[in-house]
């Protein structure tokens, strides 16, 4: 526990007064859940609205009638409240700092003036080829300002953005532009990173031959590369830019109007389009990025996840930008060219702010302090992680290392389906622990329910799932075009509660500690993975008869991800095969979801009714095979030998 004093300690050292004691921060806490709609009608008056909402909360988690409206009677501009407000004054403030992957590439500084124009004349180009409010744009991009640009152009015109992750493959790609029914994509030439590049436009072209041709795609010259143009289908996007107005006015929008949808992995079937609307998610990303932060104007905010996750579109795009922030962008990785970049670009830059993820820390910390001790981080004000639960080693080592003994981390606990925080410390308000996100924020109300039984747990030292007992403006409100789908993944398992899908553990001070996915959704370096997905991938292969996926411990990825394959009768179980299994899922999905591991099964142990028995395969791959518990009940128990004997993992 970061005890009283070196709290005291961080306040000074950093100059920062808390904004909010303890107590007030805490005080708030409880007049959230005492009163919502009198609270969050208070917070809403920190956005800038067309017309001011008169109704705040109107939201049900009964199943059946699942329903939640934030703000529905309230108008605004997404756009406008992160540009243009901002314009009017400081216009010359810089927006975005921009580093390019390349550590000797000039970096760009956009200024709030700047961005409105480049916003603007991506708006006029996307309603020039006839883009209206509520069409759907997919944005398939590098980590570049342009992409910035192009969400808050689709939302300043009122066109719903659905952002894939460069690293997805053009299936996946394909798959979110169909299900959405995408009139645009925007894209473009190549996206640098790490020293490599993915040719996005060309897996562009890719997809595109899997969706209807009335789909345009744009196309940013980044790189200047090579690519190949369709004619009347491709858009030189920057070309088109230049030549388009520089203003452009900004549409009124409902509260409740959809901003984005986001895909995301779920235990079952594909990815869930998560539609997120306007005026509540903004509401909460730019409250929670000031309070959890402890956000003052002067600072130089850099969370290093992609804008492809919800995490970049929540804490780099709109939570910062609504704040008025100068936010850095980054292209690179971590350990290209070598382990001090981050650190390198803390000092060029002056971060105050820097925000990102276990995995990261670990792989940094895998290279040696002396990555880290060699930079002058004297800017630095606080740290944050998210998109995992942080092993202790590696929170002590950021602490210590990067936060030299000082700095407060914020472990800042929350979903693609929860727009922002849900639990995360108060960084000057509450005592840290290592690996535990510590308290709920603002207006969350975090239950603990007996799997089992379903009973919600009143003791505070308790464990079990985590569920929410009632609704927050960020929340998501729907699955794209399946409203049944949310319900049923969200509403179904426990009446009247949200179910976040994660385990935990609620110790005897009301802190929570998040043990990981209680259902079959893989965390592998911060990126959420369906089992059910990558075994789709796997039986979509001409030589597999069957494939089961579990997870399995690994010290960078936090989770590692472990496929059981069963071949066709015939084919024979080579180096040769596991290596195009390895490339197949790459393709099929992308490089996140290729298995670390491989074995081929000759069966998979299942219930005589046929179920494929996770908990077993679960236990082989952690190499933890001694406690398998009773395996009666299956079909066939012989091959439980057969999967130890030939098991992967002996670490
Ligand atoms: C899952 C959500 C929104 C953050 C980026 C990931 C896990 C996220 C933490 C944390 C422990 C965490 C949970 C959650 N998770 N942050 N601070 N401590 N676990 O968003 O892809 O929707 O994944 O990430 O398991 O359910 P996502």
């Amino acid at each position: 526990m970061m005890l009283d004093n070196e709290l005291h300690a961080a306040r000074e050292a950093t100059g920062t007064a808390a904004k909010d004691g303890a107590q007030a921060y805490y005080d708030s806490y409880t007049a959230s859940l005492a009163d919502p709609d009198r609270f969050w009608g208070e917070q809403a008056r920190r956005l800038t609205w067309i017309s001011p909402p008169t109704r705040i909360k109107n939201t049900s988690f009964e199943k059946g009638n699942v329903s939640i409206k934030w703000y529905e009677d309230g108008t605004l501009n997404v756009s406008a409240n992160c540009i243009d407000r901002h314009v009017a004054t400081n216009p010359d403030k810089v927006a975005i700092i921009w580093e390019a992957d390349n550590p000797k590439a000039p970096s760009r500084h956009i200024t709030y003036r700047e961005l409105l124009e480049e916003t603007c004349r991506i708006s006029n180009v996307l309603k020039a080829h006839g883009v209206k409010k509520g069409d759907r744009v997919v944005i398939y991009m590098p980590m570049i300002p342009e992409t910035a640009f192009a969400m808050l152009a689709c939302a300043r015109i009122g066109a719903i953005h659905s952002v894939v992750f460069g690293g997805f493959s053009p299936d996946s790609l394909a798959n979110r532009i169909n299900d959405s029914d995408a009139k645009v994509v925007i894209t473009a030439d190549f996206a640098p990173r790490g020293g490599k590049t993915t040719p996005l436009k060309s897996n562009a072209d890719a997809a595109l031959l899997h969706c209807s041709d009335k789909v345009k795609c744009m196309v940013i010259r980044h790189t200047g590369g090579q690519i190949h143009w369709t004619p009347g289908r491709d858009i030189d996007l920057t070309d088109e830019m230049r030549k388009a107005p520089s203003y452009c006015s900004y549409a009124e929008i409902g509260a409740e109007d959809p901003l984005f949808i986001l895909y995301t992995s779920g235990s079952t079937g594909k990815p869930k389009g998560v539609v997120h609307t306007s005026g509540g998610y903004l509401a909460y990303a730019s409250l929670t990025h000031e309070v959890c932060f402890d956000f003052q104007p002067d600072d130089i905010w850099w969370c290093t996840a992609d804008v492809g996750w919800v995490t970049g579109h929540s804490y780099i795009v709109y939570g910062p930008l609504a704040n008025g922030a100068t936010v850095l962008m980054f292209e690179g990785i971590p350990t290209w060219p070598d382990a001090g970049r981050f650190w390198d670009v803390v000092d060029k830059h002056k971060v105050t702010h820097f925000h990102s993820a276990p995995t990261a820390i670990r792989s940094l910390m895998a290279q040696g302090p002396e990555w880290v001790d060699g930079h002058d981080l004297s800017s630095l004000k606080m740290l944050g992680t998210v998109g995992e639960p942080i092993n202790p080693e590696a929170w002590n080592w950021y602490h210590q290392h990067v936060g030299k003994g000082k700095l407060p981390v914020i472990d800042a606990y929350w979903q693609t389906e929860t727009g922002g925080h849900l639990i995360c410390p108060h960084p000057y308000g509450t005592p840290l622990k290592p690996g535990s996100a510590t308290t709920p924020f603002w207006g969350i109300k975090p239950v603990v329910v007996d799997a089992a039984t379903g009973q919600v747990q009143e003791d505070m030292g308790t464990e079990g799932v985590l569920c929410i007992a009632d609704s927050w403006p960020g929340q998501a409100r729907t699955v794209w075009g399946d409203h049944a789908r949310f319900e049923d993944t969200y509403f179904s398992q426990y009446p009247g509660l949200y179910f976040t899908g994660d385990g935990c553990r609620r110790d005897e001070d009301g802190y929570y500690w998040i043990t990981g996915r209680v259902d079959d959704v893989l965390n592998v370096s911060g990126h959420r993975m369906g089992t059910a997905e990558i075994e789709s991938a796997l039986v979509a292969h001409e030589c597999v008869a069957e494939a089961a996926v579990v997870g399995f411990p690994h010290d960078i990825k936090g989770q590692g991800i472990y496929a059981y394959v069963s071949l066709m009768r015939g084919v024979e179980p080579t180096e040769e095969l596991r290596k195009q299994l390895e490339t197949w899922v790459r393709q099929e999905i992308g490089p996140i979801a290729k298995p670390d591991l491989i074995q081929f099964a000759p069966g998979l142990p299942k219930t005589r009714s046929g179920k494929i028995m996770r908990r077993i395969l679960r236990k082989i791959a952690e190499n933890d095979h001694g406690t398998l518990g009773d395996i009666s009940t299956l079909a066939d128990p012989g091959v439980v030998d057969d999967l130890i004997a030939n098991r992967m993992n002996r670490g």
